[in-house]
Order: C-alpha cells, then structure tokens, then sequence
C-alpha cells in the first residue's frame, strides 16, 4: 500500500523532472549515403504512413474537404487533417505503431499554428521518428506545372520548422512529394532551390534533420534524371544545393513477388551519393490478398542495405486510390478505438522479423561522390540554373512602392489571384507589355525578377504596370472592383519600384525568422504605415505565375493542374 506521502513525493519529483525531459531518442545522422544513430549503428528507417485522407477531386485523391463554390471551380481540396496535432489520436495509435514495430511515421502537413508537443512527445518517449513534409495542399507547395520558389512558400515551410524544431525526432523533412512528374518536369529547379534554402535555415538553427523529397516512380531514365537532379554536386554554386535524403515511392513490387523485383533499382543506386529509401511501399491490388509484404524481408537484407535504408509503407489509415484500398486500420464512428485489418497483421510479423545489417561501419564510410548534373536535353528539358533565395524584405519594399494594388473582395482569393494575373497580363500584353518580370521558368533557367515575390505582389506588380502604361488613368485601376490606386507610391513607376528595391536576386539565404502569420487573410496593402510588414506572406495560388507563350499570357485558372499534393497517393 502508498502511503498519500510517497504518492505526494513522486508528484513532485515529476514535477521537477518534467520542464528538463531528456532526450528519448538518439540523434540520426548523415554519413556519406548512410544514416545513423549517435551510437555509431547504422539507422533504417522502418516506417509507415500516418496521414488521414481527405476527399477525392478530379486531379487524383487528396487530403483535405473539398469545399466547391466559384472561389474553387478546380474542386481542389482547401483544407487538411493535422495528425500531428491531434495528441489523443496519437496516444489510441501509440500502441498500433509498437505492434507493428515502426520506429518512423511520416505525415504529409502540419499546421504551424497548431500545437504538436503531446503527439511529438508521445512518439518521442516510444523512439519513434518522423518525417513531416513541409507542403500543405492549394497554394502551400510548389506547383508541378506553374512553378514558383516564392516567398509565401518559403515562410510557411520556415514557419512550420519553426514549430517543430523542438522535438528532437524529426528525422527529416520533405520539401515536396512528387511534384516533378514525367510529363511536367519544370518544377525541378524550384525543387532544388528550396532544398538549398531549406538547408541554409536548418544549419542556422543548428538543426541535424535531413532535407527529403519524396519522388515519383516512372521509367528508369526519368527516375534516375530526378534522383541525380536532385543530389548532384552543385558545390560550385552558392549554397551547394543537394537533398540529404531521397524517397522514391515506389509500388512495383507487388503481392508475393520475384525476389529479384528491385533488382533493376539496386544496380540504378548502386552509386547514389545521398541516402535513399523507399518513401511509400505497400502495391495494392495483388495476389495473395490481403498483403504479404514479402518485399520487407528483402528490402532490410544485405543485399539491398548497401543501397537502401528502409521505407515506410503506405497507409496506416484508410487511404484508397485508383480504386485500391490501401488503409491497415478503421477507426471506430467516434475515433476512439482501432480496429485491424490482415494487412497490418502481416505487415507487423515481417517488420518485427527484421534484423538490421549492421554495416558498413560508420568510422569506414567517405563521402559518397555526388551524380553529375544530368544534362538539359529533350528528355529533360530543366534548366541547371536555380532560381533565387526569396526575399520577403525586398519584396515587401517593392510592395510598398506600387501604383495599383490587388485588394481581393474576399478573404479567399487564392484562384482569383491566378485567374487576375492571366487577366492583366493579357490586357499589359495587348498594351505591348511584357509579364516577364513575374515569371519563372525551370527550362528555360530564366527567372524574373519578382518571380520569388508572393502572387498578390506579383499581381499587383503587374496592375501598376498596366495602370501606369495607361497614364495612370483611374480606371485601368479598377480590375471590376478589385484594384485600388496607392496615392503613396511615388510616381517613378513598377519597374524603376523593381530595380531599386530588388537590385540583384541572390541564391544566398539571408538569415531572417519568417514574418508573423496574421490570421486574417488580407495581402499588403501598398501603404508602408498600414500594418504592412506582417502581411506580405499572405500569398496566394501556389507561387503560380503565368507562362509566357509566344507573346500570350494564359490565366492560370484554367492551367493550374494537379498541385504536388493531388499526386499524394498516385500509383504508376
Ligand atoms: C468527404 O465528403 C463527404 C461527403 O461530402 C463528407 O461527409 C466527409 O466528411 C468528407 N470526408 C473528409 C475526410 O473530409
Ligand atoms: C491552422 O490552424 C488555425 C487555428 O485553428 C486556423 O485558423 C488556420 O486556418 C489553420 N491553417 C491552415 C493552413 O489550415
Ligand atoms: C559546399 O559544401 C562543401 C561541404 O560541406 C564545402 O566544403 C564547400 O565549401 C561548399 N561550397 C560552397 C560554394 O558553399
Ligand atoms: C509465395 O511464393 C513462393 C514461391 O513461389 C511460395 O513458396 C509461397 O508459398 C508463396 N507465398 C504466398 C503467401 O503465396
Ligand atoms: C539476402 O542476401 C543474400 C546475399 O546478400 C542472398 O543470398 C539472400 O538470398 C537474400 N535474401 C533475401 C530474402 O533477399
Ligand atoms: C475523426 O478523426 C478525423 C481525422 O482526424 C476527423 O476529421 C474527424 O472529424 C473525427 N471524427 C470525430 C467524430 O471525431
Ligand atoms: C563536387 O565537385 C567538386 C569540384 O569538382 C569536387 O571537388 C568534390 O569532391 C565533389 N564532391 C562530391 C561529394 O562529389
Ligand atoms: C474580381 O475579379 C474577378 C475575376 O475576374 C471577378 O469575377 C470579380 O467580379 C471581380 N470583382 C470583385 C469585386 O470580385
Ligand atoms: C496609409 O495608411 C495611413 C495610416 O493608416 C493612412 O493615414 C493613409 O491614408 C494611408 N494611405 C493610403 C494611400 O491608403
Ligand atoms: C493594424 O492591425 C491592427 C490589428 O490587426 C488593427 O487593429 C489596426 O487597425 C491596423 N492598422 C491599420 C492602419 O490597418
Ligand atoms: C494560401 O492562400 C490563402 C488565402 O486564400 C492565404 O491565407 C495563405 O497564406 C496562402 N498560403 C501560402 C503558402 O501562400
């Protein structure tokens, strides 16, 4: 029996333990194309996929509830589940993830404004890891067939390791999944450009997580051009651009498959400078039914450990595309109890049969050589110039400065910017303008100037040029009510605003903290005395910018596509 002494005792040692918690999981680590722990063992990542799936759309499946209306004519998803906030969630999967024996989850979105210590803690305390990819869905991730590296990009994946880097077991995070797709490879550069960015804050914050990608799979020769896209040695260039981790979410084993399946992708790897793994695993739609997982056994032995460092399988929740259903457990009407299905039975007697390989030895490892930068060339037309760091001081500078301001009707404006840009960069092309300065293109490796600027810059930037181009007359600032004239600007005009606030776009990240997230969705407004340093992250559609084609500007409304997370769940 306790006595109320003892129990009052122990209350308060754990008082007085709590605010110093030890670190619960060893540090994980880079070594040449290996991870591992502080102890000098190697580290795999033996993983699963913890993200709730939201509704289908016409892209492909999505997370998040689609809310259609005229401010979404694309149907694409506008909102998205948190896991990782949800602590009680966490604690009801706790011992789901001990049965199947993980030691890493990946989520796919966080929310930085949420508070993530009882799920974070809760899987630290168990040795869990996680992967957290930096990209929300609409406009919180770089585009697949519009891309931008912009400013509003860059501060929510900022604002979100803001928010994490605390807990000592995020392993990684992946600055997009599988936004390079083989008939849109454009993206890339912009890719790179954030993994160089992304890097840069880390190392200023003494952060050890690793900077992921999660790839598409596809034909040997596109695979193998991203991977090396991706990871190439760019030590010549500043900022030395280079993923630290590789995630191919590869499907093509299949049921009780040929032990030779990967085979092809061993001898592919073979050479790779950077650590790789399988980011989602798990084919669906196979025989036998439900899964065997046969490709556990064979992706942890030693014949595939000198390539590879584990995978995370897909999908802990009910996850379904293309017809297949992916999910490993159910969830009860109220969320509170979790039902099994046989292939998390199976999945958790081949993860907990795995014995790691312990090799090579840390102390023997070099520095992998890094690939090439493969080549620009008809099958890869991407440029191997990055476009630059975005600068949230000079765009806010360039904001202030201008003459006709975007000042949306409605607090969701992300698909009126788009469809507002291709508008006026129409109505600025008729006039004999030019959007140049607010596009940016992976092909071609040109980038203008305010193309790293938030969308609703760029949109405005784009009305002060066309209002100016019509002397400033008051209605070529109208834009049907959504375009008011800052009397503040100056009369010097868009593009002398452009040079002097931007004078030379740099790819060397400027150390700065991401500007305060104001709840209220409202873009600068141009007047440098209203509230207008805390807004200009405000952004909109996705860094989207028009293209230029042959002198024509295309709205992007009707172009935008499938954004990176509506190939969340694709298959090949
Ligand atoms: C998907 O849509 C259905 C019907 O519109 C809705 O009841 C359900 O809650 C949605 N699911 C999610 C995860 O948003
Ligand atoms: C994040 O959570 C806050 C607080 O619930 C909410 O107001 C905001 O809309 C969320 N942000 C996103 C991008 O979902
Ligand atoms: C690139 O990184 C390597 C290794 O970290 C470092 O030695 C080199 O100085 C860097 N180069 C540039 C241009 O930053
Ligand atoms: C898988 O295939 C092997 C060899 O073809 C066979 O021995 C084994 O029984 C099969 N397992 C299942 C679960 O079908
Ligand atoms: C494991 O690798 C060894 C050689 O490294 C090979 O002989 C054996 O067949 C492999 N086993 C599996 C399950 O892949
Ligand atoms: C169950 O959890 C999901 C995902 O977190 C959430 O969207 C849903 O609202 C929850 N349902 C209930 C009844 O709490
Ligand atoms: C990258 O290239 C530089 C210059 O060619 C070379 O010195 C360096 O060793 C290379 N680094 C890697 C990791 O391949
Ligand atoms: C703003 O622009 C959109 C798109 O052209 C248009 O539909 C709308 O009527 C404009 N005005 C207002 C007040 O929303
Ligand atoms: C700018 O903001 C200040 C302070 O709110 C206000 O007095 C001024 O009229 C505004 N100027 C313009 C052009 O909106
Ligand atoms: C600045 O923001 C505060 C708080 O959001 C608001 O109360 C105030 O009216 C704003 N001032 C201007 C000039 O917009
Ligand atoms: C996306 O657009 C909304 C407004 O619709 C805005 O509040 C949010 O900050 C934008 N996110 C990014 C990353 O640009």
């Amino acid at each position: 029996m306790v006595s109320s002494g003892s129990l009052r005792i122990t209350a308060t040692a754990l008082l007085l333990l709590s605010p110093v918690a030890v670190a619960a999981v060893p540090k994980v680590s880079r070594t040449g194309r290996y991870l591992y722990t502080d102890d000098g063992n190697r580290f795999f990542i033996k993983g699963i996929v913890y993200q709730t799936q939201g509704n289908d759309t016409e892209c492909a499946l999505d997370v998040g509830v689609i809310v259609s209306g005229p401010d979404n004519p694309l149907n694409q998803p506008s909102t998205f589940v948190d896991n990782l906030a949800d602590g009680a969630a966490c604690t009801r999967d706790l011992p789901f993830f001990q049965k199947l024996g993980v030691n890493t989850i990946r989520a796919y979105a966080a929310n930085s404004s949420l508070d993530h210590d009882s799920c974070m803690s809760t899987l630290s305390n168990a040795g869990i890891y996680v992967i957290l990819d930096l990209t929300l869905p609409l406009n919180g991730s770089i585009d697949t067939t519009l891309p931008a590296w912009s400013t509003n990009t860059l501060d929510q994946y900022l604002r979100t390791i803001d928010a994490f880097e605390k807990y000592d077991n995020v392993l990684a995070y992946n600055i997009g999944n599988e936004v390079i797709l083989p008939s849109a490879t454009q993206s890339a550069p912009f890719i790179v450009a954030a993994a160089r960015d992304i890097r840069a804050y880390l190392n200023s914050k003494s952060s050890s997580a690793l900077v992921g990608y999660a790839a598409i799979d596809g034909s040997s020769s596109f695979v193998e051009n991203v991977a090396d896209f991706l990871a190439c040695n760019r030590s010549a260039e500043p900022g030395n651009a280079s993923i630290d981790l590789y995630g191919l979410n590869d499907y093509q084993w299949c049921g009780n498959a040929s032990s030779n399946t990967f085979n092809g992708l061993n001898s592919q790897f073979a050479n790779y400078g950077v650590p790789a793994y399988f980011s989602e695993f798990g084919s669906e739609d196979c025989s036998p039914n439900p899964r065997v997982w046969t490709e556990v056994p064979v992706m942890f032995n030693s014949s595939m450990t000198d390539v590879w460092s584990g995978g995370c399988a897909f999908s802990y929740f009910s996850a379904s595309s293309r017809g297949h259903q992916f999910g490993m457990v159910t969830l009860s009407s109220d969320n509170s109890t979790v039902t099994t299905n046989g292939d998390f039975d199976n999945l958790a007697a081949q993860f907990n049969a795995v014995k790691f390989v312990n090799s090579p030895a840390q102390v023997s490892v070099k520095a992998a050589p890094l690939p090439a930068c493969p080549a620009t060339a008809s099958s890869w037309p991407v440029s191997n110039t990055l476009p630059p760091t975005p600068d949230d001081t000079a765009c806010g500078c360039l904001a202030d400065a201008l003459s006709c301001v975007f000042q949306p009707p409605t607090p969701d404006y992300m698909v009126l910017v788009g469809e507002l840009i291709g508008i006026a960069c129409g109505l600025y092309g008729q006039a004999g303008g030019s959007c140049d300065d607010i596009s940016a293109d992976g092909e071609t490796g040109v980038y203008g100037t305010v193309g790293m600027c938030d969308p609703t810059i760029k949109l405005t930037y784009i009305f002060s040029q066309y209002y100016e181009s019509n002397h400033r007359a008051p209605d070529a600032c109208l834009f049907s009510g959504n375009a008011t004239i800052n009397s503040a600007a100056g009369f010097n005009g868009a593009s002398a605003a452009m040079t002097s606030c931007i004078p030379s776009p740099s790819a060397t990240f400027t150390l700065s903290a991401p500007p305060v997230l104001i709840p209220v969705a409202t873009p600068r407004t141009g007047n440098s005395t209203s509230n207008s340093t805390s807004t200009s992250s405000q952004g909109s559609t996705g860094g989207a910018g028009p293209k230029s084609a042959g002198g024509i500007f295309v709205g992007i409304s009707g172009a935008v596509g499938c954004l990176v997370w509506g190939t969340l769940w694709t298959l090949l």
